[in-house]
């Protein structure tokens, strides 16, 4: 994909289709307007006629306009005029994306950025609109038989502005972050789709490794032995039971100054959760191939900070490890000994996800991080508390928490705040060893954070819980790679503070 920026007349463009907005009640956008006016007035009889009510998101592509260059013009619904918010006009974007997709067009240029939208720049509204385009563009169809016809992608990207020559600049700024946004989105999603006979952890390690050697970061994998050796064994715990060895991938981004203490981002790459002895029903256990979307945002984030050579210094350690049944399995009410020394009575073998992070948790140690934040699908008690909007985030540091609720509001990928309040650590009082892995039913996902919290404490720690939002379910199955945007504008804001 790539992407232009201009200061074209709509009339002259000479892109396969062109986007134009138009409001309720017939009211042109200025770049309708002059399409409008070139066209001779074809734009407003179509309109008059009463087929398009400019209600957000509607799209209809008029063919061959008298007095302009291009072939197609694509008349986007933007609802009523003045009242534009910005998750409405992703809408907008995303159903012309939609349209886009299906007209099987590959050059489209955009007249949107000039859409008075609450509380967002120009600048903001092509971060949107370019990730927004690609999401929508997104297919995972490489186990499909190859059709007649393959679907075709869009290859180039157009951005009309409006401004002058500063608000160019702050596009140019703004498309490319959301370029490599985007195309870390779209791997992250690529990684989590794939099914769990050919994502497993060693093919996740070596995903990992790809990238590193194509974007110059430094990369280390661990097995069995080495973690043995490092006495992670609440990782070994979840992984005996499976035939797939367990990995640890260490990846090293060093883009900042020497002293700069680096942002570790920790990642649950379990490639596949049967729920271990514990077994999970049968109904939507396929979805469980997708427990490593945490470990894939941030093999993710980390490949957009390279790519975009954030002066940063950046780490991302994902626990790869499949949960499944098997007679060496750990048994509900096995104990192990994590990495850290505290003992854990395994209840619910189903509740590994926070195994497998505590002791990756304790390994990051080592790096002295300024911050470290966690991401994974830990808890199905967060679908209940959120749905599938919006991520949990709870943690250890107030000023973390902030900055990660604000990245997630700019990148519209939220995530909102659970209590960490000392009294839930109860809950994870164990008769036999220092920690129970579960908490009982009450405020599932807090104390699975409170489980975390207990191998966090000598460093500035939040955690991401993205069991609601990691994935579509249904029709529309499918990653969303989420919380991607949310990590890398983090990292943006904290690359402009170092500035
Ligand atoms: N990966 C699951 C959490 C999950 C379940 C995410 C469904 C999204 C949809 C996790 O490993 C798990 O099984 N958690 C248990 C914990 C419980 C046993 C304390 C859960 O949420 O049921
Ligand atoms: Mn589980
Ligand atoms: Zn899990």
């Amino acid at each position: 994909m790539e992407i232009a920026i201009h200061a074209h007349k709509p009339s002259t463009d000479k892109m396969d289709c062109i986007v134009v907005g138009v409001y309720e009640h017939g009211i042109l956008s200025p770049a309708a307007t002059l399409v409008d006016i070139a066209s001779n007035g074809a734009l407003q009889e179509f309109i008059e006629m009463g087929d398009f009510g400019g209600q957000c998101g509607e799209t209809q592509i008029l063919y061959q306009l008298p007095g302009l260059a291009t072939q197609r013009v694509m008349v986007l619904g933007l609802g009523a005029h003045g009242k534009l918010k910005d998750s409405k006009f992703r809408k907008a974007v995303q159903s012309a994306g939609k349209a886009l997709q299906q007209a099987q067009i590959t050059q489209v240029s955009f007249y949107l950025l000039e859409t008075p939208v609450a509380r967002r720049s120009p600048a903001a509204l092509s971060k949107i609109l370019v990730q927004t385009v690609m999401d929508a563009d997104y297919q995972f169809d490489h186990h499909k038989e190859p059709s007649e016809n393959p679907r075709r992608s869009l290859t180039h990207l157009h951005l009309n502005v409006a401004g002058g020559a500063e608000e160019e600049a702050a596009i140019k700024q703004a498309s490319a972050e959301a370029l490599a946004t985007a195309r870390a989105v779209a791997w992250a999603k690529d990684l989590a789709n794939e099914p769990g006979n050919i994502c497993t952890p060693i093919w996740l390690a070596q995903q990992a490794e790809a990238m590193a050697q194509r974007t110059g970061i430094k990369s280390t994998i661990l097995g069995p032995d080495a973690m043995a050796a490092l006495d992670m064994r609440l990782l070994l715990g979840v992984a005996q039971g499976s035939r797939q060895e367990p990995r640890l991938i260490i990846l090293e981004y060093w883009g900042g100054s020497d002293e700069q203490a680096p942002i570790v981002f920790v990642g649950k790459g379990l490639t596949f959760d049967a729920g271990g002895i514990s077994l999970k029903p049968a109904d939507k256990m396929d979805e469980m191939k997708y427990d490593m979307c945490g470990g894939a945002a941030a093999l993710a984030a980390i490949q957009a900070a390279a790519e975009l050579k954030l002066p940063l210094n950046i780490i991302t350690v994902v626990p790869a490890s499949e949960n499944l049944p098997d007679g060496l399995a750990t048994k509900p009410g096995d104990i192990h000994k994590s990495m850290k020394g505290l003992t854990v009575e395994v209840i619910n073998t189903d509740a590994e996800g926070r195994l497998i992070l505590a002791d990756a948790l304790t390994y990051v140690e080592r790096f002295e991080p300024d911050v470290v934040i966690d991401m994974a699908t830990l808890t199905g008690a967060c679908v209940i508390a959120l749905g599938h909007q919006t991520a949990a985030v709870l943690g250890n540091h107030e000023g973390l928490v902030h900055d990660l609720i604000s990245a997630g509001k700019e990148s519209m990928d939220r995530a909102w705040e659970l209590p960490l309040f000392e009294e839930y650590q109860e809950q994870l009082k164990s008769s036999f060893a220092d920690l129970s892995n579960v908490g009982g039913r009450p405020a599932g996902t807090i104390t699975a954070a409170c489980f975390l919290s207990r191998f966090t404490e000598n460093y500035h720690w939040a955690h991401l819980d993205i069991a609601g939002v990691a994935w579509k379910s249904g029709e529309n199955k499918g990653a969303t790679g989420r919380p991607v945007a949310l990590l890398v504008e983090y990292l943006l804001n904290r690359s402009r503070q170092t500035a």
